[in-house]
């Protein structure tokens, strides 16, 4: 699929900005920046009685209040549902709590629901949200860098199967993102880690300079430098805009999001869910698939070299699991990328270019073998 070019990064800001996803009438606005948990920022979102904040036992704790505080000008009941925390509750019992928290409620087809949460909760409340009386409004609120940068934009939402990742789920867009970068401040450092891996993958895919910039800037990130953050969430919105835009349901560019995922999803299958967090899985993938792109000859080694130097220079794992090559050929054989069972790799090259693309199985179990232990 034939792509406009990637439009530049805008300015940095040292004030809240906002990022536009154009889907035609299922357009939204992506708002980043400090102290967005207020009422103003959820003014002229779809109007409803009632409103759900969707959330985790640990992200509930910390954040309902003050959005429900921000919800109360605009609906006049706001209920919420904790679900249980983590990966491993990606699922029908978890979904089916919010099921039953609408309809003891009476909740009507025009009940928003809100996502407060990472991508876990994002996800499940999308879903939520796209099967509910076949459809109700709902808004991301991501908590997580994670979140932040990629799962709460561009509409893909899910639960797991035992037998593969996020097999489960529907094409359906939120009506707005809220990135309120104060929710960061309690984020455990490996969660931080773990939405850098998602960071760090839009340069080679897209954004060489961006690349660069990460480079460059990757200790204040660490540090949790404001500003840095911003341009990191702002530019990595951006780009998953630019790519969203042009192909919303996957059926070409959109894969290119997927880079690193391949091996990833087979880390976190075959690991169990939770054991690796999805990020760290993503950033080791992502090793794999810079090794695979190299073997093939799409980048030289020295760039391969610099991509893993910056994910390792996170702190997350490069080494994975050491399932077998059969255990990861079996797992990536179920990937969504796959087609009549020939695994789909994400491959790199030039560097800020990416395409799709099977690869020999020698070649993949000689990356396998390197990267794992
Ligand atoms: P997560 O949702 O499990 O959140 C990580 C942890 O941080 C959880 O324990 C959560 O309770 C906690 N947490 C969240 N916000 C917090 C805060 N502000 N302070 C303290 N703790 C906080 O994980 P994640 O990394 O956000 O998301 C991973 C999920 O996202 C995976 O299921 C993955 O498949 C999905 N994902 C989806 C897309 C998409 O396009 N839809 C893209 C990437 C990832
Ligand atoms: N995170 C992959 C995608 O949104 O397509």
């Amino acid at each position: 699929m034939a792509s406009t070019p990637l439009p530049p990064a805008s300015a940095p800001t040292s004030g809240n900005t906002q990022v536009s996803i154009d889907l035609g009438d299922r357009s939204y606005d992506i708002l980043i920046g400090g102290g967005l948990l207020v009422a103003d920022t959820f003014a002229g979102l779809p109007k409803s009685s009632k409103a759900l904040i969707v959330t985790n036992t640990t992200v509930g704790p910390l954040y309902t209040a003050k959005l429900r505080a921000a919800l109360v000008p605009h609906h006049k009941t706001v209920l919420d549902v904790e679900l249980p925390d983590g990966e491993q509750y990606k699922d029908w019992p978890a979904l089916n709590q919010i099921f039953t928290r609408l309809l003891e409620e009476a909740a009507d087809r025009k009940t928003v629901l809100y996502a407060l949460g990472g991508g876990v909760v994002g996800d499940m409340t999308g879903f939520a949200a796209a099967c509910y009386m076949r459809g109700v409004p709902f808004v991301q609120v991501p908590t997580t860098l994670l979140a932040q940068v990629d799962s709460s934009v561009g509409g893909k939402t899910a639960i797991n199967h035992p037998a593969g990742k996020n097999m489960i789920g529907a094409f359906y867009q939120p009506q707005r993102v809220i990135c309120d970068l104060d929710t960061l401040d309690t984020l455990p450092q490996r969660e931080l880690l773990a939405g850098l891996a998602e960071v760090i993958k839009y340069g080679p895919i897209a954004d060489a300079e961006f690349l660069s910039w990460l480079e460059a800037n990757m200790d204040k990130l660490l540090a949790r430098d404001r500003a840095s953050l911003m341009h990191a969430v702002k530019r990595s919105c951006e780009i998953k805009a630019w790519v969203v835009g042009q192909d919303e349901k996957e059926s070409g560019l959109r894969a290119i999001l997927n880079y690193g995922h391949t091996f990833g999803h087979a880390i976190e299958a075959g690991m169990g869910y939770g054991a690796w967090l999805h990020g760290e899985a993503v950033g080791c993938g992502m090793v794999m698939a810079t090794d695979l792109s190299a073997r093939l000859g799409l980048i030289d080694k020295a760039t391969a070299q610099r991509i893993r130097t910056l994910i390792e220079r996170t702190g997350l794992p490069v080494k994975g699991p050491d399932l077998g090559p059969d255990r990861y050929i079996e797992l990536m054989q179920v990937d969504k990328k796959a087609e009549g069972g020939e695994i789909k790799f994400v491959v790199v090259g030039p560097l800020g270019q990416a395409t799709t693309r099977s690869a020999p199985d020698a070649l993949v179990r000689d990356v396998i073998a390197a990267h794992t232990r």
